[in-house]
């Protein structure tokens, strides 16, 4: 059996200890952007959002940043500009950057996702292979990006992961995965995996040492607080900064933490935890823009289209209330698109 996009490298294995580091970076308002995708137009929006902000601001790139982008101009351009912020490596600039394809896309999809999601998955790697062999010193700066990076906001320590803090590509923080159960998400996805409990939740963030977790990799955004007797401690995925995210919409969701205690206007939920004000904020870029490039690199029948058109155009299942979990308050009523 071809087990490409199935397994977990084992250089994506690390313990949540590795956190537990000095913060490497400190800053008022920090933007945690997830599953950039290759998408040129959201790219443009979150440095526009970012320096929109009065004091100072900093962006972290917490891994697929590529993904979408087989064109060689946009690979260049996304990794020339995101290489100017923080940045760490999620699977797809690790298998970029990896000679050794057993991997396939890195994905380490769980037994729930489809075989025919996985071999889409395993073609888009191959093509954006091809593309970046055309740009070796980008692909080695890529394979030098941390895995993981600790940040202080607010003084509140924060980790920031692609997958989980055990694995680059983890699904243990994937919203189906989180306790309390939601049915209505679990059976979406088809899930019968290991749920992840509060308990194991509280002794990753006690041997990280940090009050908040920020992950991406599975794709679905929410938010949730862990009730710790040293203080409330918060998990945030901010789903795909690139795609769209809720249901019948085209935005993408970025995670913003900020010492300033007031949610920003474009704050679809949030929780402050400490000192800390944490928010999932819409990302509205040109979404015709987006389109465009999209269409040019993957029309109707490739494999990019098949697995990703559906969710350029009308976003997921998912509703705000469903991401917006225990502890945390929805700040806008209905999607929007
Ligand atoms: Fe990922």
């Amino acid at each position: 059996m071809d087990s490409r996009g199935r397994s977990c490298p084992l250089t994506y294995r690390y313990q949540p200890e590795a956190l537990a580091q000095p913060a490497q970076l400190e800053v008022d308002t920090l933007y945690v952007v997830g599953g950039l995708y290759g998408n040129p137009a959201a790219l443009a929006a979150v440095l526009e959002r970012a320096h929109q902000e009065p004091g100072p601001a900093a962006i972290v790139f917490n891994g697929d940043f590529h993904w979408l982008d087989v064109d060689p101009d946009d690979f260049r351009s996304v990794s020339e500009t995101v290489l100017t912020h923080h940045a760490t490596k999620g699977n797809v600039e690790a298998e970029v950057a990896c000679e050794d394809e057993t991997a396939g896309c890195g994905c380490a999809y769980p037994d729930y996702i489809s075989d025919d999601v996985v071999d889409r998955s395993n073609q888009i790697m191959t093509q954006l292979r091809a593309t970046a062999g055309q740009f070796p010193d980008l692909v080695g700066r890529l394979g030098e990006l941390p895995r993981h990076l600790t940040a202080s906001v607010a003084g509140e320590r924060v980790g920031i992961v692609h997958g989980d803090p055990e694995s680059l590509a983890g699904w243990r923080l994937a919203l189906e995965a989180m306790e309390p159960g939601d049915p209505a998400v679990r059976r979406r996805a088809g899930w019968y995996g290991q749920p992840t409990t509060p308990t194991e939740l509280r002794d990753w963030f006690a041997r990280a040492n940090v009050r908040v977790f920020a992950s991406t990799h599975t794709g679905l955004p929410y938010a949730q607080v862990v009730p710790d007797g040293r203080g409330d401690r918060l998990v945030v995925n901010n789903g795909a900064a690139g795609l769209g995210n809720f249901v019948g919409t085209g935005h993408g969701v970025t995670t913003r933490l900020s010492s300033d205690p007031r949610p920003p206007a474009d704050s679809l939920y949030g929780a402050t935890v400490g000192a800390l004000r944490c928010d999932a904020v819409a990302l509205r870029f040109d979404l015709g823009r987006w389109k465009r490039r999209f269409l040019a690199q993957w029309p109707p029948g490739s494999p990019g289209h098949r697995s990703y058109f559906t969710r350029l155009t009308g976003g997921t299942h998912l509703r705000l209330p469903q991401a917006a979990r225990a502890g945390v308050r929805l700040t806008v009523t209905s999607e929007r698109p």
